[in-house]
């Protein structure tokens, strides 16, 4: 039996061990996607607390249900180690480490890197490597590919097999998860594309879609996302202008959807947040300067959407020098520190970046997120307050940033003094006399 058919039929009767580097949004979800299929998982962490929790049965990551993860964990079907060792015994592996920029706004692609190099080391022939964090496109054969054969001395697509496949999954999203969002897979060469798709079809229950490089996956990744980034910018702008030429963009937004095509609604806010579209677009400006190509659009997209946290403090100035008040002492609350409504993540959320827009202006600023009652930011700790009719009433001004689905909108807009509703959170509220939306 050649390699490949050993590993394939290791794959279709479930008995290929599985691993998984980086148990976080997205590692978690696949391990146990993984795991309720029938593969045996080992999780990879740095973060001994992770680990530890794993192998507890506790869960910490909203998309995975509580009750599943337990029994995974107590069927010994999924555990985790910080131990890379490990690594020997798994069949296929799994890269889902964090791609962030650095603080030149670029690339940092150590995680991925030392991930690699940790899977080099323990590399055995019969073995399948995915690398599924976001990246600039030729990662995965200008960066895995030689460390994993220098490192290991072994053969890709004769002792191994290498593909990336982009992770697409949105936190939060009662609709679609990792289980049926469908799977864009890239391969070295055929027959890494041809085993990771069997991989990824025996797991999933969406198509699994086979495109001719990982090149092309790790492009098309970066795609989806700064299509996103740039719509958003679009739309961020035209809320601007329609605010000067009082017309309510939500409105606007609403009828433009009436059209049946050509047109994808998109909504304007107080900037872009989470660990993806403001950072992946960066991903590819950077590789295009080796072309010798500046990425206009990306950059213009990002300076629109950066200014929107200035935007929304001079917003804020204007409402309240309505009321003859000055921002400075004035008392303020901010709700909602997530990046997107009904999640606990505020990595790189624009809340953050008010908060402290209105704190260098010398206003008094509390927030309240039901999901996040505490959070770290440039070293300093920030704590949450409770929402209650005093805390409102006491407000000059309370800020939507975050349109959590658990809040009773009607209530706060009963007891605040004024709003300023960022995200059209209050929609359905009958009385907006004191609403003021972006
Ligand atoms: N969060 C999302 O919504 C989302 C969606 C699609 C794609 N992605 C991409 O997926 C990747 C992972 O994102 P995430 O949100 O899951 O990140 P995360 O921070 O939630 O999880 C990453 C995990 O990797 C661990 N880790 C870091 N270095 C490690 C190493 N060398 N060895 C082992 N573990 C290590 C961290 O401790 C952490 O637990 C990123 O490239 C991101 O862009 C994320």
């Amino acid at each position: 039996m050649s390699i490949k058919e050993d590993l394939m039929n290791k794959i279709i009767n479930k008995t290929a061990v599985v691993g998984i580097i980086g148990l976080g949004y997205v590692g978690l979800p696949l391990a146990m996607e993984s795991s309720k299929s029938g593969y045996k998982v080992i999780g990879f962490d740095i973060q001994e607390k992770k680990v530890a929790m794993v192998n507890k049965g506790c869960n910490y990551i909203g998309d995975v249900e509580d009750s599943e993860f337990k029994e995974a964990v107590s069927t010994g079907m999924l555990k985790a180690t910080s131990n890379f060792e490990f690594i020997k015994q798994v069949d296929i592996i799994l890269i889902c480490v964090p791609t962030p920029l650095d603080k030149y706004q670029q690339p940092d692609i150590s995680y991925v890197k030392s991930s690699t190099e940790a899977v080099g080391k323990y590399l055995h022939s019969e073995m399948l490597v995915i690398l599924e964090s976001t990246t600039y496109p030729g990662t995965t054969e200008e960066l895995l590919l030689p460390i994993l054969q220098e490192i290991s001395g072994l053969k890709c697509e004769t002792d191994f097999y290498l593909a990336f496949s982009p992770e697409r999954v949105d936190p939060g999203n009662l609709k679609y998860k990792t289980k049926n969002i469908p799977k864009v897979v890239g391969g070295i060469g055929e027959k890494s594309t041809e085993i990771a798709s069997a991989y990824y079809k025996g797991v999933l229950e969406s198509e699994v879609y086979e495109v001719s490089s990982p090149k092309v996956a790790e492009m098309e990744k970066i795609l989806e996302n700064t299509y996103r980034n740039i719509n958003i910018g679009l739309i961020n702008e035209m809320a601007i202008i329609c605010n000067k030429m009082n017309i309510n963009i939500w409105e606007v937004i609403e009828a433009a959807s009436t059209k049946p095509y050509g047109f994808q609604a998109f909504y304007p806010g107080p900037g872009l947040g989470g660990h993806c579209i403001p950072l992946d677009p960066y991903y590819l400006t950077w590789k295009a300067k080796e072309y010798n190509y500046h990425t206009r659009l990306i950059e213009t997209s990002g300076e629109i959407n950066n200014y929107m946290s200035q935007y929304i403090l001079e917003r804020s100035t204007k409402i309240l020098n309505r009321f003859k008040k000055a921002l400075k002492e004035s008392n303020i609350i901010v709700l909602g520190v997530a990046y997107k409504n009904d999640i606990d993540d505020y990595r790189e959320s624009p809340a953050l970046r008010v908060i402290e827009n209105f704190q260098n202006e010398g206003a008094e600023v509390q927030f309240n997120d039901p999901y996040i009652p505490v959070y770290k930011y440039k070293e300093k700790i920030y704590y949450g307050t409770e929402l209650t009719k005093e805390i409102l009433n006491k407000a000059d001004l309370v800020v939507i940033t975050t349109a959590h689905k658990k809040y009773n909108y009607d209530f706060i807009q009963k007891n605040s003094q004024f709003i300023f509703d960022t995200r059209n959170a209050t929609k359905d509220v009958i009385n907006r006399e004191n609403i003021e939306l972006l």
